[in-house]
């Protein structure tokens, strides 16, 4: 942010303004930035809640039932999949990446015009693809155009994010957190290209609207460690090293653990499955050395206006990642029924991505939708504990029970799914909540020093 910050014209070039003037133009700008957020954060939100977690909880009472993973429909998993790193992870990310832009705070028209464009094209992309898959209707059709939609709509914040120079007079370089980001952006987008042509393919030879299982696992490695993980770490190292107080990171060990990752990706596509979940555990190792994750604080944490135990969370979430990792060595091993993949695989999206978007977005955004505090910080505690026990039952009891290891572990699942439904209601409550009851501050104080306040 700092970036944007200080590329903020903030209406100085302009002096033949009064103060007045200036301050309601940048406020004025500010608000719009603010209703863009807003409007990707709650479309994501809603994905989150509706088409992926209630659909991922329904999916998961169906397979405890019949006690077997095959017994249900792979087009409703699928869709439950997209829906939620798409849906929700995906349009966080446009929402936060589009506020950072120091373009928009410029206030240019055609990038505000472009930016809600890539909203609507976003949004409905994801919706149609959810519906096909689970409603079968017209999905030769829809499936095709639900991915074009998708691409056209990360062209279009792709060119956005492009324009985004270091500050005037500032060092030339990007930071090297930006790199890991761009890494992940192109991770983003070969998932994007995978699921475009997998849409065609599906569209012209399947006889329903899945993706066939081994080329489906393929894109789920490259969705897990070419996209959201590198996403993570590049986030991680901007904001965890001020939140948690932690040393500053080793961004080039960062970025190699980016590269190991792409390179485990390629054996994945190359059929070397077991040696490439070995490169995955490697990189994430590295990249919770590079981020200095679990050595001890230098400077207190900030936790100010969120629950003391963010700083907890965060380092759990690090934790998850790593078992993701080892549970993908040991499937790649002994998986006999798709459960140590599936617990590796829930281990990554729930424990990881989730629990990270529920710790670090509870702290920010507040603060980038104008100014505002958090609505609860016990509802954020809540969303927490009860997302992070939900996972532990999940990912064990997945293991003992698809395994048949144990029997008794089929009627702890739903009760599981039932207790992560629990933590991301809360969140979607609380967010939802600050946006809704929390007054905005914007208005009061001149937005930049808003912004580093927020942050700090
Ligand atoms: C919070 C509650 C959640 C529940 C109850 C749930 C449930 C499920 C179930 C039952 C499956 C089928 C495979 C299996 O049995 O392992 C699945 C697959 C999947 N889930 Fe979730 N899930 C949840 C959250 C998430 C989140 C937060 C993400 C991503 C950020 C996610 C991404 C995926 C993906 C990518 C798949 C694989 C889809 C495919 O096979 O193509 N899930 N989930």
């Amino acid at each position: 942010m700092a970036e944007s910050i200080s590329a903020t014209p903030v209406g100085l070039s302009r002096p033949q303004k009064s103060p007045e003037e200036i301050f309601e133009a940048v406020r004025a700008r500010e608000a719009s930035l603010s209703r863009l957020l807003m409007a990707y954060i709650s479309s994501g939100l809603v994905f989150m809640l509706f088409p992926g977690t209630f659909l991922g909880v329904w999916n998961l009472i169906q397979i405890s039932g019949r006690e077997s993973l095959a017994s249900i429909s792979a087009a409703w998993i699928q869709a439950h999949g997209h829906a939620q790193v798409f849906g929700w992870v995906g349009s966080f990310i446009f929402g936060i990446g589009y506020y950072s832009i120091p373009k928009l705070r410029g206030g240019e028209k055609g990038t505000f015009a472009a930016a809600w464009l890539c909203w609507v094209m976003w949004t409905l992309g994801v919706a149609l693809r959810w519906f096909a898959n689970v409603y079968s209707w017209e999905w030769r059709v829809l499936l095709p155009i639900s991915s074009v939609l998708e691409l056209a709509a990360f062209g279009i914040f792709f060119h956005a994010v492009s324009q985004h120079r270091p500050a005037e007079g500032g060092k030339r370089k990007l930071e090297p957190w930006i790199w890991v980001v761009v890494g992940a952006s192109l991770g983003l987008f070969l998932v994007l290209l995978a699921n475009g042509a997998l849409s065609v393919y599906v569209a012209v030879f399947g006889r329903s609207p899945e993706i066939p299982h081994g080329v489906d696992q393929r894109y789920l490695a490259l969705m897990g460690w070419g996209f959201l993980a590198p996403f993570v770490w590049g986030f991680s190292a901007k904001w965890a090293s001020v939140f948690l107080g932690l040393k500053p990171a080793r961004p080039g060990l960062l970025l190699l653990a980016v590269g190991v990752s792409f390179l485990g990706i390629l054996l994945v596509f190359a059929g070397s499955v077991k040696v490439a979940t070995v490169f995955f555990a490697v990189a994430a190792g590295m990249a919770i050395r590079a981020l200095r994750m679990w050595e001890p604080a230098e400077r207190k944490p900030k936790t100010r206006g969120v629950h003391p135990t963010f700083p907890f969370f965060v380092r759990m979430a690090y934790g998850w990642m790593l078992a993701a990792a080892l549970l993908g060595v040991s499937a790649a091993q002994w998986d006999s029924s798709g459960g140590i993949w599936g617990a590796s695989r829930h281990a990554l999206t729930v424990g990881f991505v989730a629990l990270m978007v529920l710790s670090v977005g509870q702290r920010i955004l507040p603060a980038f939708a104008g100014m505002r505090l958090l609505w609860s910080t016990n509802l954020m505690f809540a969303a927490l504990a009860l997302l992070s026990l939900g996972c532990a039952l999940r990912v064990s009891c997945e293991i003992l029970a698809y395994q048949n290891y144990a029997t008794w572990a089929w009627r702890i699942l739903p009760a599981s799914a039932v207790l992560e439904l629990g933590g991301i209601t809360a969140f979607a409550i609380n967010i939802l909540g600050t946006f809704v009851f929390e007054p905005s501050h914007a208005a009061k104080q001149p937005i930049v020093a808003g912004i580093q306040q927020g942050l700090a």
